[in-house]
């Protein structure tokens, strides 16, 4: 396991999370190399025999030893951004191991991706699609594209991270799919290669899949039959991790789900996991700063706040407390976790039954791998945490804290405002 106690004390694989803090600080992402490769292996195992690709999302964490690590191991780049294709290539995946999707892409991202020679643009709209026609043949090349659906269907998961409704902003109406493909077939510059589908995140259980992938499968078997040429099925991410009521979504019963819509379907897989791959993979490991007993709750303030995870605060996401180390385990209390920001949503968990605690012991925040490091802001000018990287005994900073004189390094005070008063 990735996270275990060894002497008491929490480590991340063989290094202990004290060690950590006394060398880079808190609060500090730590990341488990060895848990996102064994995670991404569970899914490639047990697709082994599907002609399947998992492209990691990198919207979950971009940090680039995160991205060369689950590289390594096989997996290509699910993109959103010019930004996230760069930040793919300088972590070394090869561009035909990259796919490209986000119902807003400029001109300047689609033009990068068209040089890059990525392996497929997964495109959201007619004008989108009309747009990445005209600028592929103003450079002379195809676009090979693939088609977002939308296939109308509720995942079950946070209304926030649900995007395979028809109201929601993903995609195209299934229906309108063989009129867009007929379109695309006959604009020079576009290349029909697949159907693309995502329904939403933290999606605990199979059936949403089994539905949404049913009904593209059949599309896709309907749109080859009239002769558009696709050859690759991208079924997105959106795979469930362990919380509180929910069981992580199993990768075995996926791929034979799988197995079973696509039999004698000859043609290329794509996934896009996110945080399948790298959320139990992380921790958030903060500092206390004080605890503060009123008559009504007991608050542990810590160091790491909504600006360096704000999933509890955005979704009411849960992440496991954990104390770093028990002092004394005959003595545990109900607290509330906050950070230090000026909102009373800064609220990482109340009534958490930890150990007792004082002024600078440690505490770690599970399963923060994903959507973590990203989505942290310089919000009331607080360093952004570190992050770092431990694979067996070694651990590395792998982004150093971005301090506050970083943070307003590239701001400006015009001239006309003159000299500094007093
Ligand atoms: N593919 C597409 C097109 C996506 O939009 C997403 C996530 C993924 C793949 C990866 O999904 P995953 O396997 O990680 O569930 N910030 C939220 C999650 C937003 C997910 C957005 N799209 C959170 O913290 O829960």
């Amino acid at each position: 396991m990735s996270f275990e106690r060894c002497l008491g004390v929490l480590h991340a694989e063989d290094v202990s999370l004290e060690a950590i803090a006394r060398a880079c600080g808190t609060p500090a992402y730590v990341y488990s190399a060895g848990a996102m490769r064994s995670r991404l292996r569970e899914f490639q195992e047990a697709f082994k025999d599907l002609p399947a690709l998992f492209c990691y999302a990198l919207k979950a964490n971009g940090n680039l030893a995160v991205v060369r690590t689950l590289a390594n191991a096989g997996a290509g780049a699910d993109t959103v951004s010019a930004g996230e294709i760069q930040r793919a290539l300088a972590a070394g995946v090869p561009p035909r191991r990259i796919v490209f999707a986000g119902v807003a892409k400029t001109d300047e991202e689609m033009r990068f991706a068209l040089r890059q020679n990525i392996l497929q643009f997964n495109v959201e709209s007619v004008p989108e699609l009309l747009r990445l026609g005209e600028l592929a043949r103003d450079m002379e090349v195809e676009a090979p594209f693939a088609l977002r659906i939308n296939p109308d269907i509720a995942a079950g998961t946070h209304d926030k991270i649900s995007t395979g409704r028809a109201h929601d902003k993903f995609g195209i109406p299934y229906r309108d799919a063989a009129e867009i493909f007929a379109l695309g077939q006959r604009t020079p510059g576009l290349k029909p290669e697949g159907l693309h589908l995502h329904i939403g995140s933290q999606i605990s259980s199979l059936e949403p899949f089994a539905q949404a992938y049913a009904k593209t499968i059949g599309l896709f078997t309907e749109l080859r039959r009239n002769g558009v040429p696709l050859k690759r099925l991208d079924l997105g991410g959106g795979f469930g991790v362990r919380t509180p009521d929910e069981e992580p979504l199993a990768a075995g019963p996926l791929a034979d789900l799988v197995a079973g819509l696509t039999l004698g379907l000859d043609c290329e897989l794509i996934f896009e996991p996110g945080r399948a791959l790298v959320a139990e993979a992380g921790v958030l490991l903060t500092s206390v700063l004080y605890v503060k007993k009123t008559d009504q709750r007991s608050f542990l303030m810590v160091d790491a706040g909504m600006n360096s995870l704000i999933r509890p605060a955005l979704y009411g996401a849960h992440h496991d407390i954990a104390a770093v180390r028990v002092k004394d385990s005959s003595h545990f209390g109900l607290y509330d976790v906050v950070g230090p920001i000026c909102e009373s949503s800064d609220v990482f968990g109340r009534d958490r039954y930890l150990p007792a605690l004082d002024r600078g012991d440690l505490v770690v925040l599970m399963s923060a791998g994903a959507y973590g490091a990203v989505m942290a802001s310089d919000y009331n000018s607080r360093a952004r945490p570190a992050e770092i990287l431990v694979d067996g005994d070694r651990f590395a900073v792998v982004k150093s804290r971005v301090e506050p004189t970083e943070q307003y390094a590239n701001e400006s005070i015009p001239d006309w405002l003159g000299d500094a008063a007093g």
